[in-house]
C-alpha cells in the first residue's frame, strides 16, 4: 500500500504540465488542502515558476502548502503525479485527432517521472485521455492499477448536472455513469441512473420526461462548446482530478468512472476506457462492469472498437 503521509515526509503531489488544467487543478488541490507540497513541472520553466508564484500568493489567505516549480527528481517522493501536458485542441477538433502529437509529450512525461524515481499513483488527464493512459502506462512500465485516466468522470459530472437541471434535483443526488471513451463515442448509460433508488422514468413520473437522446448529445459536446467559447476547458477537469486524488489520499474506495486498462474484457482489444472503478490509496482496486441495456452494451463495444482502431493507428 502506498503511504500517503508520514510524520517525517510531507505529502506531495507533482503536476507535469503547468498549463490551464495543471494550474487550475493545483489551485483546487491547494484550496482543499489535500497535499502539503505541490510541485509544478513544465518544459516551460518560466510558466511553471510564474504559476507557482501566483499560487503561493494565495497561501496566507488559504490553507498553506509549499508550492514550487521543480523537476522530475522532485516527483520522487510524491504520492501522486498528474500528467496534464499534451497537445491543445482547437474548437471542434476531436480529441482522437490529437493522439500522435500528445503521445510524444505524454511518453516523455511518464519516462521523466520514472527516471526521476516516482513510485506513486499516476493520473493522466491529457487528451485523448484513454489513449494517453495507455501511452503513459506503457512508458512508465507501471501496473494498470497504478495508472488512472480521468476518463468519463468529467462527462459523468456533466451528465449529472444536465439531468439535475432537467429533473429539478441536486446533481449530487444522482447516481449513474457515462462509460467508454472520453470523447465522441462515449456512452451515457441512462439505465445505470438512479435518483433515490428510482429510475429516471420513475422519478419523472407525472412530469415531462427529459429528452435523454438530446441530453446525451449535449453532454458529449460540452467540451467542444467550452473550447469554442474560451479556448480550453479547465474547471471541470481540474475538479475531476481533485476528486480522484481525494479518493487516493483518503483511501476512500470510492467508485468513480475513470479510464482503466480493460484487458480484453469487453470483447475488445487491450485498451483503456472508462468503467466504474473502486479507487483507494494504491490506485484502482476493482473494475466494475455494471449490467447495461443491450443498446448501451452495443454502444460500449463500438466505443471500445473506436479506441482500439485509434490505438492501432498510433502504434503504426
Ligand atoms: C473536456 O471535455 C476538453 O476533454 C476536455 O473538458
Amino acid at each position: 500500500m502506498i503511504t500517503v503521509s508520514s510524520n517525517d515526509a510531507p505529502s506531495r503531489i507533482a503536476f507535469v504540465g503547468a498549463g490551464h488544467v495543471g494550474a487550475t487543478a493545483a489551485y483546487a488541490m491547494m484550496l482543499r488542502a489535500l497535499f502539503e507540497e505541490i510541485v509544478l513541472i513544465d518544459s516551460n520553466v518560466e510558466l511553471a515558476s510564474a504559476e507557482a508564484e501566483d499560487l503561493a500568493d494565495a497561501n496566507a489567505l488559504a490553507r498553506p502548502a509549499r508550492i514550487w516549480a521543480g523537476c522530475y527528481d522532485d516527483a520522487a517522493s510524491a504520492q501522486v503525479a498528474v500528467i496534464t501536458a499534451g497537445a491543445a485542441s482547437h474548437g471542434s477538433e476531436s480529441r482522437l485527432s490529437l493522439a500522435s502529437r500528445s503521445a510524444a509529450i505524454v511518453r516523455a512525461c511518464a519516462t521523466g517521472l520514472v527516471d526521476g524515481g516516482f513510485t506513486g499513483v499516476l493520473i493522466v488527464a491529457s487528451n485523448p485521455v484513454d489513449l494517453m493512459t495507455v501511452v503513459a502506462m506503457r512508458a512508465a512500465g507501471f501496473a494498470p492499477t497504478r495508472v488512472i485516466g480521468t476518463g468519463t468522470l468529467l462527462d459523468t459530472s456533466r451528465l449529472k448536472q444536465a439531468l439535475g437541471d432537467a429533473l429539478h434535483v441536486a446533481p449530487g443526488a444522482i447516481d449513474g455513469y457515462v462509460l467508454g471513451e472520453h470523447g465522441d463515442s462515449e456512452v451515457a448509460a441512462f439505465s445505470t441512473v438512479r435518483i433515490g433508488g428510482q429510475t429516471i422514468a420513475q422519478f419523472a413520473a407525472g412530469h415531462p420526461q427529459p429528452d435523454l437522446a438530446a441530453l446525451a448529445v449535449d453532454v458529449r459536446d460540452a467540451g467542444y462548446r467550452i473550447i469554442t467559447g474560451k479556448g480550453y476547458t479547465s474547471f471541470g477537469i481540474a475538479t475531476a482530478i481533485v476528486r480522484i486524488c481525494e479518493a487516493i489520499v483518503r483511501d476512500e474506495r470510492a467508485v468513480l468512472p475513470v479510464s482503466t486498462w480493460i484487458d480484453r474484457r469487453l470483447g475488445a482489444a487491450d485498451i483503456c476506457l472508462s468503467l466504474p472503478c473502486v479507487i483507494g490509496s494504491a490506485g484502482i482496486e476493482r473494475v466494475l462492469f455494471p449490467p447495461l441495456e443491450p443498446a448501451e452494451e452495443a454502444a460500449l463495444l463500438i466505443s471500445a472498437n473506436a479506441l482500439t482502431e485509434a490505438l492501432n493507428a498510433l502504434d503504426r
